[in-house]
């Protein structure tokens, strides 16, 4: 199998280039942003059942890994927010302590201004600059992680380590990973986004098959129930959804 030792983070000048104009977005798919909001609101939706039969007597813990612009929260209060999900986003929201993270430092920049600007989801998510593959959070802290195209920029063995030890034992996590042919349309496509997927393929560090992120996930603690292969025209990408094994062979 191949794990590759990269540099750890060479992208994080270049990204600050690229979201120096806000609202920014265009180096992930538009669609990749659809099916993980309705799989996310789901999974919010069972998680806050559990606390509702009082199995957790605590606010939901969530965590948005490589948030960038925060075009899928964006989205999820867009279209959750109001009728006839608006009683029960809210009453999960209130729920819940909803955290993202970016390397990027000019992403909490704009937060900060869309704060002043008082969009719903400031309200309701804290954003912090931190590196994914090294937070400062407890172990067994999350009942969900989710990323949209951004944890696969991760040396495997410091993503998905550090997914599993956040993850608390039962967890959820849900990830859109890109797909090697996502690479195949990288022409029609800006040049930041250019060089971030050039660094992809470069580094030779994409998932080839769904055998593969089952197996990686495995060797990690993650157990993947789903593996859903994504496309919008030329663009691929994998839905992974799973949940961190309670022990060696436990159910959930
Ligand atoms: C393809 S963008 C995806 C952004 C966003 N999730 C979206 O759907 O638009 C990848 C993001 O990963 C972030 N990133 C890359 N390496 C990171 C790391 N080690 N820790 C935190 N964020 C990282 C980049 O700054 C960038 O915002």
């Amino acid at each position: 199998m191949r794990e590759k030792k990269l540099e750890p983070y060479p992208l994080q000048e270049e990204y600050e280039e690229y979201y120096a104009i806000p609202n920014t977005y265009s180096d992930s798919p538009e669609k990749s942003r659809i099916e993980l909001r309705r799989g996310l609101f789901s999974i919010l939706k069972e998680l806050y059942n559990e606390k509702k039969r009082e199995k957790l007597k605590r606010p939901l813990r969530v965590i948005g890994l490589c948030s960038g612009a925060h075009a899928l929260e964006k989205e999820m209060f867009r279209t959750y927010n109001k009728e006839p999900h608006k009683k029960q986003w809210q009453e999960i929201i209130e729920n819940t302590n909803w955290l993202t993270i970016d390397i990027a430092r000019i992403v909490k920049k704009h937060f900060e201004l869309f704060k002043k600007q008082n969009k719903p989801f400031t309200r309701y998510i804290r954003h912090i600059t931190a590196d994914a593959g090294k937070t400062l959070f407890s172990d067994n802290y999350f009942d969900l992680v989710y990323s949209n195209l951004g944890l696969d920029f991760l040396p495997r063995e410091i993503g998905l380590k550090e997914l599993n030890r956040i993850l608390k034992p039962g967890g959820y996590f849900m990830l859109n990973l890109h797909h090697p042919d996502l690479l195949q349309s990288i022409d029609n496509k800006d040049e930041g986004t250019k060089k971030f997927w050039s660094y992809l393929q470069e580094n030779n560090i994409l998932y080839t098959s769904p055998e593969d992120i089952q197996d990686t996930f495995g060797r990690y603690g993650l157990k993947v129930d789903k593996i859903e292969l994504r496309k919008a025209g030329f663009e691929k990408w994998w839905e992974v959804n799973g949940r961190k094994g309670l022990a060696a062979d436990d159910n959930y």
